[in-house]
């Protein structure tokens, strides 16, 4: 006779963005990204860790030739706040030059980090860089020149995990955004 294994519960953070609209707006974006780009080649680029889950739903209804590319970065800080100086945990496998780039990241909050980003790869001469956010947190921008080309949702200056993002790398596989707060 097996015995049942103990029921073990986890914390469940409560639903900020529901998982049906996170799809939804996922598919505009795509559709707003396949009108600009049409039938043009792209090298997307997931950032590391937080931009995994965005990145391969917004792959998966994207229509023209995509390479896919990764790059590690961690900002430096606390769990909650960063800092503005960002490492390059892992680097790109391909060279950039003459390729038009779709950068894919998960929030952008003081907006170092993309800003940081951005500056990164244009050294790297590409044909053009544009960049999806999933979520934007226009209260807690500190570099009010950053262009983000794609927005998924703007949301106010709190704590959010799930669908990629952690508090203390929990939480990632959620299939919505909750908070914590
Ligand atoms: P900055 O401030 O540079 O922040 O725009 C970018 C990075 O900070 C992390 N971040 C968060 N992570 N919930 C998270 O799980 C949040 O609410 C949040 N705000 C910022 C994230 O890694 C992002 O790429
Ligand atoms: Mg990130």
């Amino acid at each position: 006779m097996s015995k049942n294994p103990p029921e073990v519960k986890y914390f469940e953070p409560p639903v900020y963005i529901a998982e049906a609209d996170i799809k939804a707006r996922v598919r505009e974006l795509a559709q707003k990204i396949n009108a600009e780009y049409g039938m043009q080649e792209i090298t997307a680029i997931c950032t590391l860790k937080g931009g995994i889950v965005f990145f391969t739903d917004l792959l998966r209804h994207l229509k023209m030739p995509v390479v896919c590319e990764f790059l590690g970065v961690s900002s430096y800080g606390n769990h909650t706040e960063s800092t503005g100086e960002v490492k390059v945990t892992l680097d790109l496998n391909e060279p950039l030059i003459g390729r038009h780039v779709l950068v894919v990241e998960d929030i952008v909050d003081t907006g170092l980090t993309l800003s940081y980003l951005q500056d990164y790869l244009k050294m790297k001469k590409p044909a053009s860089v544009k960049t999806a956010a999933l979520l934007f947190k226009p209260e807690a921008l500190k570099t009010p020149d950053l262009k983000i080309d794609y927005i998924g949702f703007e949301i106010p200056n709190r704590f959010v995990v799930g669908y990629g993002l952690d508090y203390a790398e929990k939480f990632r596989g959620l299939p919505y955004i909750g908070t914590l707060e």
